[in-house]
């Protein structure tokens, strides 16, 4: 078969009927492009050419490609053109690469027409050709039938855009366009050789498929753009050096415009320049990077190499470290993991920050009381002579240790539970875990658990935080240096609970004896055995502590002392060892009874005996500057009279119950924080509509309860002999001193009762009477807590006489002899006997 180019003229409407696309609208997307610029296209003739058909690239008008011809019907199309006249061939993309059988569907519509310049034969069998790109051609038909491996003859149109340019010659300008867009397309043309002179730049710094116009040539693919005046030809052979896909090219060779074709190839070039400049960036880091550790590497070889010669191989705190552990008691894992860190450690650089974290680590794991313990001194007679030694009374508190190291005589390691010294400030709950300690003879620790509200605090940081150290619970055991101290965990009732984790989740597998043998901190992360621990809590308010751990706690009260046991206190503890504190001899110097007893009663108001301590620490400063001064050596008395130039004037001026009687004024007992406190509670009667009015900073309940109390006044006014409507031009006032501090809670309910029926009934109240209860809407007296330290605060203000609720009759077990001796105590239920006991004149002390 030869071949012959055949023209045939072609008009746009009458399309060949020969045209093998089966689907129109396809065809239609294949060529937008080309539908968009219809009205500046100029018909031409069709020609017909044999088809080769390119499976990967896109070969552009100026390019010379070399291309890879392999299948047969190829071949043979090659073979034909080559040895004919004209050579030129139709070159034309795939739409799936892969596909190996030839088809109008998977062709694009849109290729250019190129001539062969030359044909090689490989060994192979397949042709090596260089074909040069002519111009652009639309696909028009495909020929109905053909034998197999036969060229295909395609009949294609040349589509040319002559609105600006013709090929070769800028003459031919269409009368429309104007002076600003040819000015617009120079600029154009320069911006496009701009970009690529930047992009071939770039290039060059890199080697990597998004740069093909790297290494030598750069200059001469400048040069040669530069002289390419026609945007058409700029435009395809500047897109022609571009790493683009396949399809975008074929987009490219599908935009018929020259104008259109440059503004797409300055946008993709604008693309192109972008990535390569990502791309460096990242490759620039990723190269420091690589040269940083290769550096560290070398010195560390050479650093080797040189402690080798040195005949030093090895570091020696290393070697140190390593024979640290295998000597230590440690369980096996553990120790396995710290030799571990030690290997890392020698492969690090010494003086590096992590070697530095690693080594901390390892030394924590090294120096934690892992098989160290104290042995115990279980003998209960020589453990309670030292716990009499050191505290006065607290007989509870020393029962209870007796008794837990008779348990442990018989048992070994007994699972009890947590003792909690709770009781108000400076009653000896801290001295007195010490003195179990020494009793017991075992290390003491002791942390503050007051406004801890972090987990970590008591877990610990993990070690990838900068600077994570041990919890508060393993740095303590690190101090103690032994695994079973006794653990002093202070004011659990003061923890407190934020976004940062709950300490009291942390601190409860602490303290339960099912976890603790496992104990993880975040920064050891390996467990350790705190099961030989014997942890003591304490607590102000037992009620403030989380319920759960609570729950695992045996409550040991500690109510407050009276002033018999302070003196007993003063005298047998806190005398000498103020005295020996402040260079007194044994009988050097003395203080009387009457002193110490006005030093209690008017210096101080507590239920502890810290401000004793205090009190008594500055008149023996005094009486150590006096001692001082005297110039002979003489016997120094503390008397009554002496306190008050000591210690300036009395800081408590009066005991409530040596207030005369009056009428608004009913004692009523309160317990805070700071222990059991008396509580005068005023009530007063103005003219007015009926309106009772609370201040002094009382809680809600205490409100209602002083409500209830006037609705019981109001139904019971027969009891009163008040007249029918008394409140009704009145109003009631009550208020309870110390109105800075807040009060809450039901217990002052008949004492209120009690202030505003004398105010009502204009009835003096006995001063030397105290009262606690809670009041109902029936008069009835309900019990209420807290009763043994609100009878040592009334016991401490000289109160003869205290109304307590009936149900309360339990309470009074504890109360030592001498403090019944003391007062009289009636118990009620209902508010009638309160009336009964109150109101002066009375039968009682
Ligand atoms: N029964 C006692 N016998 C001897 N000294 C005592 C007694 N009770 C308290 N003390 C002394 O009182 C001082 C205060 O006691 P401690 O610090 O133990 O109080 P605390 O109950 O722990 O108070 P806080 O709740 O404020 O921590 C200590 O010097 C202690 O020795
Ligand atoms: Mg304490």
């Amino acid at each position: 078969m030869s071949l012959k180019n055949k023209s045939i003229e072609h008009s746009r409407q009458n399309k060949s009927p020969n045209c093998s696309s089966q689907n129109p609208k396809k065809n239609q997307s294949d060529s937008s492009d080309i539908k968009q610029e219809q009205t500046n296209v100029v018909n031409r003739p069709l020609d017909i050419f044999p088809l080769l058909p390119l499976r990967d690239v896109v070969v552009f008008p100026y390019m010379l490609a070399p291309l890879l011809v392999g299948r047969k019907i190829s071949i043979n199309t090659v073979n034909e053109v080559w040895a004919g006249k004209s050579r030129k061939i139709v070159l034309l993309t795939q739409k799936n690469p892969s596909i190996e059988s030839i088809t109008p569907q998977n062709l694009y519509r849109v290729g250019t027409l190129g001539e062969i310049i030359q044909v090689v034969k490989m060994e192979e069998g397949y042709l090596k050709i260089l074909v040069e790109g002519i111009k652009r051609v639309k696909i028009e038909s495909f020929p109905d039938k053909k034998k197999k491996d036969e060229p295909i003859m395609i009949s294609v149109s040349y589509r040319e855009d002559v609105s600006r340019y013709k090929e070769g010659s800028s003459s031919v300008l269409p009368a429309a366009d104007s002076s600003l867009s040819i000015a617009k397309e120079g600029l154009l043309v320069k911006q496009v050789k701009n970009e690529f002179k930047q992009y071939v730049q770039l290039n060059a710094k890199m080697s990597s498929p998004r740069a093909p116009l790297s290494g030598q040539g750069g200059t001469n693919y400048i040069n040669s753009v530069q002289q390419i005046e026609q945007p058409d030809k700029l435009a395809d052979i500047v897109c022609s050096y571009l790493p683009l896909k396949t399809q975008t090219k074929q987009q490219f060779l599908e935009i018929f415009s020259p104008y259109a074709r440059l503004g797409k190839v300055w946008e993709l070039l604008k693309a192109e320049i972008e990535l390569i400049q990502v791309e460096e960036k990242i490759h620039g880091k990723v190269k420091d990077k690589i040269r940083k550790t290769q550096k560290e590497f070398y010195l560390q070889e050479q650093m080797k190499a040189i402690q080798k010669e040195l005949g030093k191989e090895g570091d020696p705190d290393i070697s140190a470290l390593r024979e640290k552990i295998s000597k230590n008691a440690m369980p096996k894992e553990i120790k396995k993991r710290a030799l571990n860190e030690v290997e890392k450690l020698s492969k690090m650089m010494s003086i590096s920050p992590e070697a530095t974290v690693v080594r901390n680590y390892v030394e924590w794991l090294v120096n934690m009381p892992w098989g160290k313990g104290t042995k115990d001194n279980l003998d209960t007679k020589r453990a309670e002579k030292i716990l009499n030694e050191d505290h006065f009374g607290l007989e509870k508190v020393k029962e209870r240790i007796l008794e837990y190291l008779a348990v442990r005589k018989l048992v070994g390691n007994p699972k009890g539970p947590i003792l909690c010294f709770a009781g108000p400030p400076g009653v000896g709950k801290t001295s007195i875990a010490k003195s179990i300690a020494r009793a017991l003879g075992r290390k003491f620790i002791r942390i503050s658990l007051g406004g801890v509200r972090d987990e970590a605090e008591i877990r610990g940081h993990r070690r990838t935080y900068i600077g994570a150290l041990p919890g508060k619970i393993i740095q303590s055991m690190h101090k103690a240096g032994s695994r079973n101290p006794i653990f002093l965990l202070d004011e659990v009732d003061k923890m407190s609970m934020d976004f940062r984790g709950d300490p009291s989740a942390a601190l409860l597998e602490v303290l339960d004896p099912e976890q603790n043998t496992q104990f993880n901190d975040h920064y050891l992360d390996v467990d350790f055995d705190l099961s030989k621990v014997m942890f003591i809590t304490t607590a102000n308010t037992p009620y403030a502590i989380p319920h759960s751990l609570l729950d695992r706690m045996e409550i040991i009260d500690f109510d407050g002392y009276s002033e018999e046991e302070k003196k007993q206190i003063a005298v047998k503890f806190l005398i000498p060892k103020l005295q020996k504190a402040h260079g007194f001899k044994k009988n050097e110097i003395s203080i009387s009874n009457e002193a110490l007893q006005k030093i209690i009663r008017y210096y101080t108001r507590e239920a502890g005996v810290r401000s004793l301590e205090r009190e008594l620490s500055a008149v023996f400063r005094k009486m150590a500057r006096k001692k001082v001064e005297a110039n002979r050596k003489q016997k120094f008395v503390v008397n009554e009279k002496m306190v008050e130039k000591l210690l300036s004037p009395p800081k408590y001026h009066h005991l409530i119950a040596e207030e005369k009687d009056e009428i608004g004024v009913a004692v009523g007992l309160a317990v805070s924080e700071t222990g059991g406190e008396i509580l005068p509670i005023e009530a007063t009667v103005m003219e007015g509509k009926g309106k009772l009015s609370l201040t002094g900073q009382l809680g809600e309940v205490m409100q209602e309860s002083a409500q209830a109390g006037l609705s019981y006044i109001r139904s019971h006014k027969e009891k009163l002999n008040l007249k029918k409507d008394f409140y009704k031009d009145i109003d009631i006032h009550i208020h309870v001193p110390e109105g800075a501090i807040p009060k809450d809670g039901p217990s002052a309910g008949i004492a209120m009762v009690i202030a505003m029926a004398s105010a009502l009934a204009k009835k003096r109240v006995r001063k030397k009477v105290a009262m606690t209860g809670e009041i109902t809407l029936r008069g009835k007296v309900l019990p209420v807590g807290g009763i043994k330290g609100k009878i040592l605060a009334a016991y401490r203000d000289g109160i003869k006489n205290i109304i307590l609720p009936k149900d309360n009759k339990k309470d009074l077990i504890g109360i030592p002899s001498y403090i019944k001796k003391n007062i009289d105590f009636f118990l009620v239920e209902d508010i009638g006997q309160v009336f009964e006991k109150v109101f002066v004149p009375l039968d009682i002390k």
